[in-house]
């Protein structure tokens, strides 16, 4: 007799969450990450720039160094590859979730919308990231960039984003907006004004049909 085989879990979600830096989406992926534990779902938290060691050393890169805007979008592609590589595939194949603090719509909104990249070059990038392995819903806090700014400012020391000026954050946002546009249904915005409690009662409710 062989061997029975196991039948392989199913594939993980992909979560991914957005915003401009001040939206709160730290404060949310706290508290979104605690419910859906609760509920027995085995996530993996992880961040871009980041995620990886190459990762967290771009981030340092690019939160510290000034460079061109593409050298800048060259860096967290490249990043992005490791991740997906290292951390985003093999969790899913192994049936868990994860929950990205920020993924590729970043690149759209901060290097296209912020920094003028043109969308067509961002499109040939993306198009080198397996396309299995686009998130399953992207979560997108959407605040004005004056409460941002105001949050930012009770913040710790700005780096080399939050140190941009407002026309910088609307830009992102725009860019933000576009991507939604593009893909609605890949999108949950939030109005990030709203509490915690109720952003995640949000999510849950979008969540409800993978949860059980
Ligand atoms: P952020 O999530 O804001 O970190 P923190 O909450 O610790 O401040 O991410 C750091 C910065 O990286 C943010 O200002 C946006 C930038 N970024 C890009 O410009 N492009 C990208 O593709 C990604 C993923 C992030």
């Amino acid at each position: 007799m062989g061997t029975p085989v196991r039948a392989a879990p199913a594939r993980g979600r992909f979560l991914s969450i957005e915003g401009v830096d001040g939206a709160g989406k730290t404060t949310l992926l706290d508290a979104l990450t605690r419910a859906l534990q609760q509920r027995q779902v085995d996530c993996v938290r992880t961040r871009e720039p980041g995620g990886t060691p190459l990762g967290e050393a771009v981030r340092v890169l690019m939160l510290e160094c000034d460079m061109q805007a593409l050298t800048e979008t060259l860096l967290v592609f490249a990043a992005r590859v490791e991740h997906l590589a290292q951390v985003i595939e093999p969790a899913l194949q192994a049936g868990r979730w994860v929950l990205s603090d920020r993924y590729v719509d970043a690149s759209y909104a901060y290097q296209g919308g912020g920094r003028g990249v043109a969308r067509a070059r961002l499109d040939t990038l993306a198009q080198w990231l397996p396309a299995a392995l686009r998130p399953d819903l992207t979560i997108l806090v959407d605040v004005a960039p004056e409460l941002a700014q105001q949050r930012r400012a009770q913040a710790r020391t700005a780096d080399r984003f939050e140190r941009e000026a407002g026309a910088f954050f609307a830009r992102v946002r725009a860019g933000y907006q576009e991507c939604v546009a593009r893909e609605p249904e890949r999108f949950l915005v939030l109005d990030g004004t709203l509490a915690p409690a109720a952003l995640t009662a949000a999510i849950l409710v979008r969540l409800t049909p993978w949860l059980t």
